[in-house]
């Protein structure tokens, strides 16, 4: 039994998709929530920029009692790869492997679309992670730079023109190469999800990150008998960079109601002191 938190962060938001599923599978854990949201986008920039932030992420979690630590942004996994998965005496995942090893036993047709940030898409990653499962799938990948852009703005329902329009023109390449299976690949994406399966159609099996990461994290914390011990409902904490009140606020479309917890904001000075 270990009672300290769980450490996730992401470049901005995405990673409450993660959160909200920890919370929902394992309500009496701690989460220690940190989102970049002053540099957000992470998906546009350089491979050398994305691991400086990433660390830095992870040195600002390890500040606080923490039993794991989950990148909860295919940006940051995809970058890092799977070597990443233990850091000294703190585990660490990412939402790779968990994400493809969902996708691979979800899929009969053996094809597998992938949607991601630039940065996720042309890292190969995720191929990378399915191939290493099932070296018989064919992997379809598509970059969707304007998803962030349009969930950071609030343009997700389903019937909205705007998005209806950008979610057409990114995935009528993957629909029409007949996935059975489609990973989203950052965890921002599952708020359109509505969108998305609206136009990918019913047969298509829509893979959420955050939420494949969640249940990975909750099994593996399980088998080391890790949970925290306490009876009562777990404390969230949350950190960003850029305006708390406006993490509080914009939260609300990813947890589906008001913010569970305390938002702080950390200033750029602490997160890159050395
Ligand atoms: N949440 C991030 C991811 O999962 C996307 C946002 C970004 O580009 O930083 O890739």
């Amino acid at each position: 039994m270990n009672d300290a938190a769980i450490g996730v962060f992401d470049s901005g938001m995405g990673g409450l998709t993660c959160v909200k599923e920890l919370n929902h599978l394992m309500p009496n854990e701690n989460i220690i929530y940190f989102g970049d949201t002053a540099r957000i986008p992470y998906g546009t920039r350089g491979k050398e920029t994305i691991i400086k932030y990433a660390e830095q992420d992870i040195k600002f979690i390890k500040k606080h009692n923490i039993k794991m630590i989950i990148a909860a942004c295919g940006t940051v996994s995809s970058v890092l790869g799977t070597s990443k998965t233990s850091d000294a005496d703190i585990p660490f995942t990412g939402v790779l492997l968990p994400t493809v090893q969902a996708a691979c036993a979800k899929t009969k047709n053996g094809k597998i679309g992938v949607i991601g940030t630039n940065a996720t898409i042309k890292s190969g990653a995720y191929g990378k992670a399915i191939r290493s499962i099932r070296s018989d799938v064919n992997i379809v990948g598509k970059s969707c730079p304007l998803f962030v852009p349009l969930v950071e703005n609030g343009f997700i329902g389903k019937d909205d023109p705007v998005t209806k329009l950008v979610v057409e023109r990114y995935l009528e390449p993957v629909k029409k190469e007949g996935v059975d299976t489609l990973i989203l690949g950052c965890t921002h994406y599952p708020i359109l999800i509505d969108a998305i399966k609206e136009y990918m159609g019913s047969g298509v099996e829509l893979i959420s990150s955050g939420s494949e990461t969640a249940k990975y994290v909750c099994a593996f914390l399980t088998a080391r008998e890790m949970l925290a011990e306490r009876s009562e409902q777990g404390v969230n904490e949350y950190y960003c960079t850029d305006s708390a009140e406006m993490f509080a606020e914009n939260a609300e479309s990813f947890c589906g109601g008001k913010l569970n917890g305390l938002v702080t904001r950390v200033s750029m000075d602490e997160l890159a002191a050395e």
